[in-house]
């Protein structure tokens, strides 16, 4: 006998799959991919071996991490269509709208596009993961008027997207900082993206209809958006000076800080915690420091303001200043998150197909019964 079905708005109190890809404990404010913590993944790990580590669910070797890193490397370059396709982009798209627009043409151009085996699920997921920085890094490049840079496959993941980005290699403290963020970002239980992929993988549709779905999901405000916002709000805010009065008139209006505040954490976002010392550290590195130390103030007034509703900076407040820091443009942060969470995103897939069941729930009818039937020239 099934259970009688329960009303939870939002689904915050709904347990809707089993997965080994991460652990939230968010009273206590602990974060654990396959059980080794965020914050010593971010100290350790390089993005692609946290990658492997979500895919296989156990740390690679040196071997099998160089076999990745190869398999990756050789997928960096787009099909003649798809670089086609970016030359002919609207220079004013968002490049979320872009990215969700050319990772579901990949699929166009993949002949595995159907394939749901697992090898060829793999195949698909080192593509998109591999594909996603030479699409974000060179449509900023259209869009700025410059010329293409290809993919160097000498490089890792994020050596390679900043090189095509600003044509030039960037510092080894930049392009670690660059990681650190990927590694920060790529998994998070079942966060919005990540239900809405395996919604879409549950029906037996395909890797990049399901990675083009969690796209759409995670561009949102409330959830990828975020880290945008907060720089847009930084930007606002201007000075030092200005950061009370700021942040008293939003929260007496009742208006919310963003990059604050979060669905699961009530204490403070694990993956913020490094991040802020990095973040520290970056700014100073590149002439920043400002930004930095407004954000720091801001959060000095949200702590004596709302700490107590179990309100502290979550991951996107202190990678928007670190995304800055690196010159990467506001409107390119949330694809900064989707090239890093296209990992967790496939991890997920592939795990609810081992043992898939369509994910379908219900909905509570609240509208009107038994109404008569109108002929369209009667109706007012
Ligand atoms: N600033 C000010 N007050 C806030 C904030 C905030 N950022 N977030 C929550 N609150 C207050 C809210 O006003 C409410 O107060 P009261 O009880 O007095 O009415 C209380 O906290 C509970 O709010 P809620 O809306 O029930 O909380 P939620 O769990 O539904 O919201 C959230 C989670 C992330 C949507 C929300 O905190 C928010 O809008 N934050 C800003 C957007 C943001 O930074 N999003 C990124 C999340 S982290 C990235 C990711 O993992 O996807």
């Amino acid at each position: 006998m099934t259970a009688a079905p329960v009303f939870d708005k939002g689904l915050a109190n709904t347990i809707a799959a089993e997965t080994q890809c991460s652990f939230i404990d968010g009273a206590k404010g602990i974060l654990e991919y396959v059980g080794y913590d965020i914050d010593a993944l971010a100290r350790n790990a390089s993005f692609e071996e946290t990658v492997f580590l979500l895919w296989e669910r156990r740390l690679p070797t040196r071997t099998e991490l160089a076999e990745l890193e190869r398999s990756i490397r050789a997928e960096y370059d787009l099909p003649p269509a798809v670089w086609q396709m970016i030359r002919e982009m609207p220079r004013t798209a968002h490049p979320m709208h872009m990215l969700r627009t050319v990772v579901s043409a990949l699929g166009v151009h993949d002949p595995e596009a159907d394939d749901n085996t697992v090898e060829a699920n793999r195949r698909k997921s080192i593509r998109m993961l591999a594909k996603a920085p030479t699409i974000v890094a060179n449509f900023d490049r259209h869009r700025k008027g410059k010329p293409f840079v290809k993919p160097d496959p000498s490089l890792g993941l994020a050596a390679n997207f900043l090189q095509m980005l600003n044509g030039g290699r960037s510092t080894d403290a930049v392009a670690r900082a660059l990681d650190v963020c990927l590694v920060l970002h790529a998994d998070h239980g079942l966060n919005a993206s990540t239900f809405a992929a395996r919604v879409t993988i549950s029906t037996l549709s395909d890797m990049y209809s399901a990675i083009t779905t969690a796209i759409g999901t995670l561009k949102g405000p409330l959830h990828g958006g975020a880290n945008e916002e907060v720089m847009h709000m930084l930007n606002e805010i201007g000075s030092i000076g200005n950061v009370e009065p700021y942040i008293m008139g939003r929260l007496s209006r009742k208006d919310r800080i963003m990059g604050f505040g979060h669905r699961v954490y009530k204490a403070y976002d694990p993956r913020a915690g490094y991040l802020k010392t990095f973040a520290q550290r970056i700014a100073a590195d590149t002439g920043n420091q400002g930004l930095y130390e407004m954000s720091t103030r801001i959060e000095e007034v949200m702590r004596r303001e709302v700490a107590a509703k179990g309100i502290y900076p979550n991951v996107d407040f202190y990678s928007a200043t670190t995304y800055h820091s690196i010159g990467i443009d506001l409107d390119l942060f949330t694809c900064m998150f989707a090239i890093s969470r296209i990992s967790g995103w496939t991890a997920h897939c592939m795990e609810q197909l081992e043992t898939n069941r369509l994910i379908r729930p219900m909905a509570e009818y609240v509208g009107p019964h038994g109404q008569e039937w109108v002929a369209i020239g009667d109706r007012r």
